[in-house]
């Protein structure tokens, strides 16, 4: 199923959200404009405003604030690919030059905080206590995540217990803000404001472990991204810590030495190691996992189109190849 069909339930919400990112991207420096505005209609998959959106949805919300917390929480996200890309050296995003490749790297970092800030400034004026403690904390929580990873960076000993914490803090503490917002904003009790946050957890596990597994096993042309680029990086993720605990000691060697040399030359004998191994197999059997967690989680959230697209998406985030 394509995203298209999974926001069929709040496809009008989606276009108010658009309104309110351009609206909201409006600067006087130029270069801000043209960095910002180069990013976030390069073509993303917009699927942090939909949770926001969606788990409003299911929680009975009927105001308007879901629509500008859904753009302050595509902000965050949007500054938080232009410094990764920088920190990433990447060059490819959305099959577009990344914002550092065409306008550098100091542009880049410096429109991300711009975003980052212009998303604080929006979500204040929602003027919602919990709603500010729950933005700060995923903000705090993925700037964590990224440093962590880098410390990981070309370190083989890196542990699948490890590799969850960066993954939680990094890429899934957001998509649990956004579904958690959408409870917030709903004023739900306790039981389904953490079924909602559990599912966000789950779901956004779900969706790096297989990130990561794209980096192995996708085309460039689905993706939008080059492939390969975690391994250059040396970054010990999900399929090369499975392929190194099930491989024969030569395999497990060398992809030990890959992550600690980085670099690409090594690719085409590691891909072929992970295979082997079953490493791809197992990795995409975690998130299938995860995205089973999600579902469960949202046992207590009554029957809706709402609730019925959340449950697609856990779904559509493991079978995805973009
Ligand atoms: C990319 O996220 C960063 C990760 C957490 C893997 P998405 O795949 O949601 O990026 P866009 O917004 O759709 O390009
Ligand atoms: C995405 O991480 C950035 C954040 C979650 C903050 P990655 O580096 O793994 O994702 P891509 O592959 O560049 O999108
Ligand atoms: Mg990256
Ligand atoms: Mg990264």
């Amino acid at each position: 199923m394509s995203t298209q069909q999974l926001f069929a339930p709040i496809a009008a919400d989606m276009q108010a959200v658009d309104a309110v990112i351009r609206r909201s991207l409006h600067s006087d420096v130029v270069l801000i404009r043209q960095v910002a505005e180069y990013i976030i209609h390069s073509g993303g998959k917009r699927l942090r405003p939909a949770l926001v959106l969606l788990s409003a949805g299911a929680c009975g919300y009927r105001g308007t604030h879901h629509h500008e917390l859904a753009a302050v929480v595509e902000f965050i996200h949007t500054a938080t690919l232009l410094h990764d890309d920088v920190v990433d050296e990447s060059e490819l995003r959305r099959g577009n030059k990344t914002a550092n490749a065409l306008f550098g790297n100091a542009a880049s970092v410096l429109v991300g905080d711009f975003l980052y800030s212009r998303a604080f400034q929006m979500m204040v004026g929602v003027d919602d206590m919990r709603v500010m403690r729950v933005l700060a904390d995923a903000t705090n929580i993925i700037a964590e995540g990224e440093v962590l990873q880098l410390l990981n960076c070309h370190n083989a000993d890196v542990g699948i217990d490890d590799y969850l914490r960066v993954i939680r803090f990094k890429t899934a503490k957001l998509f649990e803000a956004a579904t958690q917002l959408g409870a917030i904003l709903g004023n739900v009790g306790e039981a389904q404001e953490q079924g909602l946050t559990a599912y966000g957890m789950h779901l956004g596990t779900a969706f790096q472990i297989i990130d990561d597994v794209l980096d192995y096993s996708s085309e460039e042309a689905a993706t939008g991204k080059h492939v390969g680029d975690d391994l250059a990086e040396g970054k010990p993720t999900l399929p090369l810590i499975f392929a190194m605990q099930r491989g024969n000691p030569e395999q497990a060697e060398f992809v030990r030495k890959a992550i600690e040399t980085g670099g690409r030359d090594d690719f085409p004998a590691i891909l072929e190691a992970i295979e082997q191994t079953g490493a791809l197999a197992e990795a995409r059997a975690s998130a299938r996992a995860e995205a089973q967690l999600a579902i469960s989680a949202l046992e207590s959230i009554p029957p809706s189109i709402f609730k019925n697209a959340l449950l697609e998406l856990a779904s559509f985030a493991v079978e995805r190849n973009h």
